[in-house]
């Protein structure tokens, strides 16, 4: 899964209550939608990476294996990573991981000729400054944009009025040369897309990776550092995506689900409860 990036049998490999101890601190996932994250962050952050399995032991509960990972680093060089990895195995799927490297990550000589990554290779998330206000609106311009049709101009209505306001929660993903990838931000349109039970204003999410880095895990990533973000405040976050946006897989796999009739004629109205995990 992590070579070929295929993680359609993650359900079926993994318990439910799966739990990864290489997990960082504060990760709110669990269940085969960690693991689905991880592989999607590993390739996000090692280009062309290919794994294979050197030694496995197997028996009834446990599988023990040394892998090698190749990839290629963010000066285009390829690298090589040694790692132990232990499984606990229960009712016939994965319900523990442990890992860490055998040696010291090295590169590999003589393999040369692949171009630089395009300025990624590990994202941060980081709350939006006023110096991001360029960016921000360059991002909310991509996320009006309805299949191939030109962007709209900066200062039009439908882009003016998904800004966040001082109020709003907005992140920005940056490169590892702290370069901007993309944004995501909640803000409470007028008229309102969702209400909770109680009749409050559910927070409508905004999202956009810049074009060239898309398909690289930015976009999850954004999504849930802005959901743990408003769990402390809210009980969901809202987005309205056109019927035909490819990113309506995205929402769905990141936990959110059709909520109601959006805006314009092909609007859906999406919700992600943050008090449940993602399955
Ligand atoms: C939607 C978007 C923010 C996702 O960011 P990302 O970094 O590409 O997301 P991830 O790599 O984590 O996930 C990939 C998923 O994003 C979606 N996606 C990928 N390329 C996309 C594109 N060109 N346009 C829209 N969605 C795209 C797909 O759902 C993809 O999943 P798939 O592999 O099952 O097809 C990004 O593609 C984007 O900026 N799109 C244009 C702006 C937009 O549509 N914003 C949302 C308005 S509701």
């Amino acid at each position: 899964m992590f070579s070929s990036g295929d993680v359609s049998k993650a359900g079926d490999l993994f318990a439910e209550d799966y739990v990864d101890h290489q997990r960082p601190d504060g990760w709110d996932l669990a269940g085969p939608a960690e693991f689905v994250t991880i592989v999607r962050h590993a390739r996000a952050g090692m280009r062309n990476l290919s794994v294979e399995v050197n030694d496995c032991l197997v028996d009834e509960r446990r599988v023990a294996a040394r892998l090698t990972w190749r990839y290629q680093d963010e000066d285009g060089s390829a690298t090589v990573r040694e790692t132990l990895e232990m499984l606990r195995v229960a009712n016939g799927r994965v319900a523990e991981h442990w890992g860490g490297e055998s040696a010291a990550p090295r590169r590999e000589s003589g393999q040369v000729g692949l171009p630089p990554v395009h300025r990624l290779s590990r994202v941060e998330i980081r709350p939006i400054t006023e110096d991001d206000r360029d960016f921000v609106v360059e991002m909310a311009r991509q996320a009006c944009v309805i299949e191939d049709r030109p962007l709209p101009p900066a200062d039009a209505p439908e882009v003016v009025e998904i800004l966040p306001t001082a109020d709003d929660e907005a992140i920005l993903a940056t490169a590892s040369d702290g370069s901007r990838v993309g944004a995501a931000w909640w803000h409470f349109h007028d008229p309102v897309l969702l209400r909770s039970d109680d009749g409050s204003a559910v927070p409508e999410m905004i999202i956009a990776v810049e074009s060239d880095l898309r398909g690289r895990g930015i976009g999850t990533a954004l999504i849930n550092a802005l959901a743990e973000r408003g769990a402390s405040s809210f009980p969901a976050l809202s987005l309205n995506v056109h019927l035909r946006n490819p990113a309506a897989r995205l929402y769905t796999r990141a936990g959110f689900r059709v909520a109601g009739r959006g805006r314009g004629w092909f609007g859906v109205a999406m919700e992600r409860r943050l008090t449940d995990q993602v399955r």
